[in-house]
């Protein structure tokens, strides 16, 4: 038997970008490569689960390729495949399970299922170690939103989720009610920097613990666009991006009242927002606390994050499963 490399392939497919990287135990990225969909979705205003899955299909093997042929690493050789088992889509997921499982097999290295929303939280220590722990942890994508205390790096507890959309899932419905495309959120963070924050739309559950909703303020969006069809687009942008921003801010400085900590980390694709990374800045300015925002590349969904978590994964000694589970929860290995 040939002695692993100590590098880790991760496999991500739970939406629309088939990812593929390789890790070593201390994070740092050896290959990592993104085939991204925004085109084929970007004509329906959100992601298509049906072009998703047979968009996998098509990119999950040549990018596999591309990321070993980038490194020169024999595949038989690596410590394992890790890959994204859930929360997804559930054709998604299909494809990158499939895939791994059939790779593994036939290279003899073992294949562990993997925590979407646990890789993302590991997102920031990729490449160099970032986190201080404790650590606050504001989790903002296009599929979630939720925030989570890690005491450290594999100990996470879920401290306030969404009880209904997600805000980057509010950014990409509001991009498209003012046609703007998708993703949304870049477009709408761009227009709103030239906008006024002058309608008073709501801060859904603004005082009330650390849940968020996201529904409502969308619906408010919408509702105002059809009664007011002339108002100016980058006023209702920006009016919309201080609500969330309000929201968002307010929840971290909660969360970081009770649960005292080093720093507060931002990942997920909102965490791309100009406007988040300023706001959570005079945040963290002001209760002493450090603010940890990973390169944008490890923000958005990839596969070294997959990665990582599966080092945590073979260092936990938990039991692992290949079951597909398209609402895991964060708890949940
Ligand atoms: O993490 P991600 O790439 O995929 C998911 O796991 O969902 O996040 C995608 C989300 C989309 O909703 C997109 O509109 C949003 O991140 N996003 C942004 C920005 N860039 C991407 N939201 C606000 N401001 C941005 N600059
Ligand atoms: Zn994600």
């Amino acid at each position: 038997m040939r002695a692993p490399t100590g590098l880790v392939l991760g496999i991500e497919t739970s939406c629309d970008d088939t990812a593929v990287a390789l890790v070593d135990v201390d994070g740092h990225v050896v290959s990592s490569m993104v085939a991204s969909q925004a085109v084929i979705h970007s004509r329906y205003g959100g992601v298509y689960p049906e072009a998703a899955s047979r968009a996998h299909i098509d990119k999950i093997l040549p990018t596999v390729r591309m990321v070993l042929d980038d490194s020169e690493v024999d595949p038989r050789d690596l410590t394992a495949v890790g890959v994204t088992r859930g929360p997804g889509l559930i054709g998604s997921l299909m494809v990158g399970l499939n895939t791994a499982c059939g790779l593994g097999h036939g290279w003899g290295v073992p294949v562990v299922g993997v925590n979407h929303l646990r890789g993302h939280l590991r997102s920031a220590d990729l490449e160099e170690r970032r986190v201080k722990y404790p650590a606050v942890v504001l989790l903002v994508s296009g599929g979630h939103t939720l925030l989570a205390y890690m005491a450290h790096s594999r100990e996470i507890v879920l401290i306030g989720s969404t009880r209904d959309d997600s805000v980057g899932e509010a950014y990409d419905k509001v991009a498209r009610m003012l046609g703007l495309g998708y993703p949304g959120g870049p477009v709408v963070d761009r227009l709103a920097f030239s906008g006024v924050s002058s309608i008073p739309f709501p801060r859904p559950l603004l005082d009330c613990g650390l849940e968020f909703s996201f529904s409502g303020l969308k619906s408010a969006v919408s509702r105002y666009l059809k009664a007011e069809p002339g108002a100016p687009q980058q006023d209702v942008a920006a009016s919309f991006v201080a609500a969330c921003m309000d929201v968002l801010i307010s929840k971290c400085r909660r969360a970081l009242l009770a649960h005292p900590a080093q720093s507060l980390v931002i990942v997920g694709g909102v965490a791309a927002s100009p406007q988040l990374r300023a706001e959570a800045k005079t945040l963290c300015e002001q209760t002493g606390v450090e603010l940890c925002l990973p390169p944008l590349k490890w923000s958005t969904d990839n596969g070294a994050m997959i990665a990582l978590a599966t080092w945590d994964y073979l260092s936990s000694g938990q039991s692992m499963t290949l079951q597909p589970r398209p609402s895991l929860g964060i708890e949940a290995y």
